[in-house]
């Protein structure tokens, strides 16, 4: 498959490109797949001319992996415009296009089209009420998504994503307990943190499975986290753990913490089905999180 990869520069994109180069080198590649990855100075995808500009100017694709979104939370409820260009009107338009290309089309949402509201975890048929603009924006992304492509599209849900690269919240936990002996973190917004490369590992997992490349696949959605259920204040008391920092970390509630966005208080989800579809083996949040700090330490 000749396999469009957009996010180059991005914690998924990045993860993607390292597990690929990876398993070249082991020779563990399965098919002889070609990818290619693009930023946003190969694909705008702020702009409709610039991604008509780039199809158009390249050969065709089998499968288009899109990881590139407007992922500031909070930028989001200011650039609600940009937002919605980036994460619902080009999806849209990279649907018509893998359409016309007769492509898969394999796209990353999010948690974040939830309301938290649900007292159990949240299963991919659970109806989404975003709270925030960037979840707004997602879900407009999800559905122009599914109306194009009823066939031959996959989205994948993932929550809290991390990774040895760029700002998450792991590396600003690090930053923040090397500059102040004392942090405050919400104990009350729980969720399942994401490894980035752990996601990586299932997407090339899926794209190599048989109910993925049979054609005429009915486009379905599926959520992928870690396993585990935590809050963000565990979840910053795990890293210092690991990194043997003696840094006071207060509990606070997400009223005494106020963000330009609203964060959803529960967004666990279930994850049998891509487990049993796809046959997905799922670390625990721990483990992985483990994993990426040894490496983190390695980079140092
Ligand atoms: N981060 C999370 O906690 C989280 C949680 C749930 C779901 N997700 C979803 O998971 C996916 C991957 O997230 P991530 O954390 O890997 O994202 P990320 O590290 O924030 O990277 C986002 C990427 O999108 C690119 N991008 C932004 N605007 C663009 C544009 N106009 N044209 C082309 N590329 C553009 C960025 O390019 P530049 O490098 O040039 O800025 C960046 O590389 C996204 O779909 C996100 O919505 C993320």
């Amino acid at each position: 498959m000749r396999i469009l990869v957009t996010s180059k520069n991005g914690q998924l994109g990045r993860s993607i490109q390292k597990t690929v180069n990876a398993d070249t080198k082991i020779g563990n590649n399965q098919t002889p797949n070609e990818y290619i990855f693009v930023g946003r100075e190969d694909l705008d995808l702020s702009s409709e001319s610039s991604i008509s500009h780039y199809f158009g100017n390249n050969d065709k694709f089998d499968l288009i992996i899109n990881c590139a979104a407007f992922t500031q939370v909070d930028k989001a409820e200011q650039e609600e415009g940009l937002a919605d260009k980036i994460n619902h009107l080009a999806v849209k338009q990279l649907a018509s296009i893998a359409n016309k290309q007769q492509a898969r089309l394999l796209h990353i949402s999010t948690d974040y089209v939830f309301d938290g509201e649900s007292g159990k975890p949240y299963s991919e048929t659970d109806t989404p009420n975003p709270i925030n603009a960037y979840g707004r924006t997602k879900l407009s992304g999800e559905k122009a998504l599914q109306a194009l492509m009823p066939m031959n599209a996959l989205i994948i849900r993932t929550s809290w994503l991390y990774s040895e690269y760029s700002n998450n919240f792991v590396s600003t936990m690090l930053r923040l307990c090397r500059e102040q002996d004392e942090l405050s973190v919400v104990n009350d917004q729980v969720g399942s943190p994401t490894y980035a490369a752990d996601l990586a590992g299932a997407i090339l997992e899926i794209i190599e499975h048989k109910k993925f490349r049979d054609v005429g696949q009915t486009t379905q959605i599926y959520n992928y986290s870690n396993e585990g259920e935590i809050s963000w204040y565990e979840f910053a008391k795990e890293i210092f753990k690991i990194e043997k920092i003696a840094c006071e970390i207060n509990s606070i509630t997400t009223q005494q913490y106020p963000t330009p966005a609203k964060r959803p208080r529960n967004t666990i989800m279930k994850k049998d089905k891509i487990v049993n579809v796809f046959n997905i083996k799922i670390s625990n949040w721990k483990f992985s999180l483990n994993t990426c700090m040894t490496i983190l330490k390695q980079k140092q």
